[in-house]
């Protein structure tokens, strides 16, 4: 009755004040019991599922990582772990407020991306359906395959808006959220990335309430919030966490959820072995790939042992991130990668203390020549 109602209502003042009253008296709530009975939208996912996890595959994903994962290193990884690559790719983190403000435009250049990353997934944080919703809207627009939203980031900032970890604090809040973004992202799938819980193992509670809202596919960062990456991620518990999805959501040749492990996973084999033992359908790979972007490639051995091509690709990546990011990101914020690239080899020590004093891609590209010139002539005898 009172939808029939807030449907022919013509005032868009008296609907929003019905859908208010529904909303009050718990009308909402058949929403997300309906919801359960619905398979979650996989998108692109299917694909997945059918040529990987249903022959038995893992699925292996790089992680978005704030300064490390732009368009600058994914592009990098695309290109040097070819031709197997990353299953799929997530875009740093960002802000669904940020993106509904005047200062939008400026965030969008964190969401630009190639056609060579593909399959990839936007990833966002808010605490503001309406503005998760508008966010997603914007995200299927630009082209990206699916959006997933983060609910485990630990830092200060990101929680103090309600977003990120703090979603474990208040979970129909969170769904609400996810509801948002299913909402605005309409034909293409929404997923979740969390953690074990906030202050403890809250996992059996809080996971439950993710899986109800019908999420094609959820990542566990094996840790809780307050733990950071300060203790060694729990593989132990990951069968546990399987079982939860399972229960909840049935298996995946049954349209149940895709379950991704995270945490301290170094190597594409590394992970395999993780998941097999854990029982989850893939693993995303964060700080493994620092200095390595051909890291899902098969073979990654050979060119990690390679110091000169590692330097190579180093000139390349800086180039690539001056080019699309320069004139909205401070150079030192390459910084980090340098550490990563230049080490495990004579001299190393010294070339990156020189690296660390260099301000542009030029002075960065005459350096690693000077290294390389200097260690030929060393092994020609000059
Ligand atoms: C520098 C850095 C930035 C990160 N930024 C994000 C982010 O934007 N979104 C997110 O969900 N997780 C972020 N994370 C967490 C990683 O995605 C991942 O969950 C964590 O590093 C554990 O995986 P790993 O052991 O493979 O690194 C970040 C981690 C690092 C180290």
């Amino acid at each position: 009755m009172l939808r029939l109602l807030s449907q022919h209502l013509r005032l868009p003042s008296l609907r929003l004040l019905l859908d208010k009253i529904k909303a009050f008296f718990g009308f909402e709530k058949k929403k997300g019991a309906e919801a359960l009975h619905q398979k979650p939208l996989r998108g692109f996912w299917q694909k997945l599922v059918d040529e990987k996890i249903l022959k038995g595959e893992t699925l292996s994903v790089l992680a978005p990582m704030a300064d490390v994962t732009d368009i600058a290193f994914r592009t990098m990884i695309a290109k040097y772990s070819k031709p197997t690559g990353p299953d799929v790719m997530w875009t740093e983190f960002v802000s669904a407020d940020g993106l509904c403000s005047v200062g939008r435009e400026v965030l969008k250049r964190d969401l630009e991306f190639g056609e060579m990353e593909r399959p990839i997934v936007a990833q966002l944080f808010s605490s503001t359906p309406e503005n998760m919703k508008k966010a997603a809207e914007i995200c299927r627009e630009l082209g990206f395959d699916g959006i997933d939203i983060n609910m485990g980031c630990p830092d200060k900032s990101i929680e103090k808006q309600g977003a990120g970890a703090a979603h474990m604090k208040d979970w129909r809040l969170a769904q609400k959220v996810i509801r948002a973004a299913q909402e605005g992202a309409l034909d293409i799938p929404v997923s979740v990335k969390t953690r074990l819980g906030f202050n403890r193992m809250e996992y059996k509670e809080w996971l439950p309430k993710i899986l109800e809202m019908n999420v094609p596919v959820l990542t566990v960062h094996l840790r809780t919030r307050k733990e950071m990456s300060k203790v060694p991620a729990h593989w132990e518990l990951m069968n546990d966490v399987a079982k939860i999805v399972r229960e909840k959501t049935g298996e995946v040749r049954d349209g149940g959820t895709i379950l991704i492990g995270n945490g301290d996973v170094l190597s594409v084999k590394d992970g395999k072995g993780k998941a097999k033992v854990g029982g989850c359908d893939g693993v995303m790979i964060g700080r493994g790939i620092f200095g390595n972007p051909s890291l899902f490639s098969e073979n990654n051995e050979e060119r990690i042992t390679n110091n000169e091509e590692h330097l190579r690709i180093l000139v390349e990546h800086t180039k690539l991130f001056e080019e699309k990011l320069g004139d909205i990101k401070n150079f030192a914020i390459m910084k980090k990668h340098y550490k990563a690239y230049v080490h495990g080899f004579d001299g190393a020590k010294e070339l990156r203390v020189e690296l660390m004093g260099c301000e542009n891609s030029g002075e960065i590209e005459e350096k690693v020549k000077e290294f390389i010139r200097g260690k030929l002539a060393v092994s020609s005898g000059q």
